[in-house]
């Protein structure tokens, strides 16, 4: 069976303390940090850009998964690069040159991921598997926290099939609960991004919650 690893995002955290909250949810087992950068364009919201996650990188001491939301990308890979990224996931929707900007990525020094909304086949990636450390499987349209898992299991399983015995991951970001999380550890994800089910009933003063939440994905 597939080690399944939890990586919370601090959408969901308090945006006057990010410091703290990283270091909450790490002593509390997150396993990675989900960083969510948007930029107002490519998605509906606003968050943070390089400096902010610069500011990130010494509280962050399991991975930093920085997840651009934003359109074009190539512009700021080196800035992300920079700020210390560990794996930088780009959308495949956000510009016409996606096998440009993963080779930018990996050139840059960082793991690269590819990120697919739900209203992306699941082989618009099948000419880039050997360009991915990643696949980001949206299950939510991106831009908010605490939205509703769309199911996106076929689309799972289809990239399972289509990575092989190549090192991977999948990644499901949007919606993961107690409840949808098996669903696509079946299918065959390995990575489960979760902001709200992690965040809820907590606070940096009091993490615990934090904890038994992450145990209860
Ligand atoms: C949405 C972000 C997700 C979001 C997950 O655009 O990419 O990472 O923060 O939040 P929940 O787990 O609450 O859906
Ligand atoms: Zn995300």
């Amino acid at each position: 069976t597939r080690e399944i690893k939890i990586a919370p995002s601090i959408l969901s955290a308090d945006f006057a303390d990010f410091g703290r909250e990283i270091t909450a949810i790490e002593s509390q087992g997150a396993d990675w940090v989900h960083v969510d950068v948007m930029d107002g364009h490519f998605v509906p919201n606003l968050t943070f850009g390089p400096p902010a996650v610069k500011a990130f990188r010494p509280h962050v001491k399991t991975v930093m998964d920085v997840h651009l939301m934003i359109a074009p990308v190539d512009p700021y890979i080196n800035a992300y690069a920079d700020a210390g990224a560990d794996i930088l996931t780009a959308h495949l929707e956000a510009g016409p040159h996606i096998h440009r900007t993963l080779q930018a990525i990996r050139a840059a020094g960082m793991k690269a991921g590819l990120a697919l909304n739900p209203g992306t086949p699941a082989e618009a990636a099948a000419h880039l598997m050997d360009m991915v450390d990643l696949i980001c499987v949206m299950t939510v349209n991106p831009g908010f926290g605490g939205q509703s898992f769309i199911d996106m299991t076929g689309k799972v399983r289809q990239l399972r099939g289509m990575i092989g015995d190549r090192p991977v991951h999948i990644q499901i970001d949007g919606g993961v609960t107690p409840t949808t999380a098996p669903l696509v550890a079946a299918a065959g994800a390995d990575v489960l991004v979760a902001g709200s089910a992690v965040f809820k009933g907590g606070s940096v003063s009091d993490p615990a919650p934090y904890g038994a939440n992450i145990a209860a994905i």
